[in-house]
């Protein structure tokens, strides 16, 4: 049985389409899982297709409208090829919304500082569209082709920072950069929120250290079971006199970064 605040259900696809060279964008009708999305939660998805479904794939949700929900997504191997595959009408079977996401900032609260690296705009999204408040957003990739919806983020009215490695659309560098430079400018009254590979996620905890301002980070573990049972997705947590393994499905995906061991990572 599953927790009341997450669902399974059936869901059936609406469009599947390639949003950019490298993503793919599926809409999934979904009466159940939408309306209880919160920003920075994932939906654990059953790709039936595939012969091993029982494994299911995690993604954030990205957008909600209505009934409806949206996952961004690269196709990186079996289960996400199939996927990209998929056509309307298909089902897939879907539980969420899981995960613990990011806080909302409160109206007349800090300014949101988001930091994104690749699909790390998918889990940030919502995040920008229920902050009554609008702030930055870094997103970073290695080329221009993994850098994602900034259109909708500027629609939403937020300040959009590019960067890339190669220089290919917007600052040449690290998305960490443009960071610095504005934290530079003042830190008063400014909170980050983070999703991205975990190299980034290290460099963001580092940089809310050096700069002390608060950070929550969406940490991209691997998953199995995405409902608290497995342990495959357990990071270190810091207890005060030492540490202790947390599961990022169910208490994460969503950390403040002072909690986060990373001594104690691979
Ligand atoms: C909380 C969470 C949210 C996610 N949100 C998104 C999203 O919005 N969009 C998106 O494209 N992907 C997202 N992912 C990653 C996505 O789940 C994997 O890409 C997917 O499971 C790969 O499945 P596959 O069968 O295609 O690949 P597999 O055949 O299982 O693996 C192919 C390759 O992908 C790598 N991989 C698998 N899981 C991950 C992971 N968690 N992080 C990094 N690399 C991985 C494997 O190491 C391998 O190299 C998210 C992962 C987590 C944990
Ligand atoms: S994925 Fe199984 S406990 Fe987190």
């Amino acid at each position: 049985m599953l927790p009341p605040t997450m669902v399974e259900e059936s869901v059936r696809i609406i469009s599947n389409e390639r949003a950019t060279d490298l993503y793919f964008r599926l809409v999934v009708q979904s009466p159940r899982i939408a309306p209880l999305v919160q920003p920075g939660q994932f939906a654990h998805l059953r790709i039936l297709p595939l012969r091993e479904a029982l494994l299911r794939r995690p993604f954030s949700i990205f957008r909600v409208e209505g009934y409806t929900f949206s996952i961004l997504y690269k196709a990186v191997g079996k289960g996400t090829e199939l996927l990209s595959r998929m056509r309307p009408d298909d089902e897939l079977n879907a539980i969420g919304p899981l995960g613990h996401g990011f806080t909302v900032p409160p109206a007349g609260g800090e300014m949101p500082l988001l930091v994104a690296g690749g699909y790390g705009m998918a889990a940030m999204y919502l995040l920008a569209q229920r902050s009554p408040q609008r702030g930055i957003v870094f997103v970073g990739g290695r080329r221009r082709v993994d850098i994602l919806c900034e259109d909708e983020f500027r629609a939403l009215g937020w300040d959009v920072r590019a960067t890339t490695e190669d220089g290919s659309h917007g600052e040449k560098g690290l998305v960490t950069q443009p960071l610095i430079a504005e934290l530079k400018r003042g830190t008063a009254g400014r909170k980050l929120f983070a999703c991205g590979p975990t190299p980034m996620l290290k460099a963001v905890s580092r940089i809310a250290e050096e700069f002390n301002v608060p950070a929550e980070l969406s940490m991209d573990e691997h998953m199995c079971c995405g409902v608290g049972v497995c342990l495959t997705c357990v990071i270190p947590i810091s207890t005060g006199d030492g540490w202790e393994y947390q599961r990022t499905c169910t208490e994460g995906p969503v950390f403040d970064s002072r909690l986060i061991a990373w001594e104690a990572t691979a």
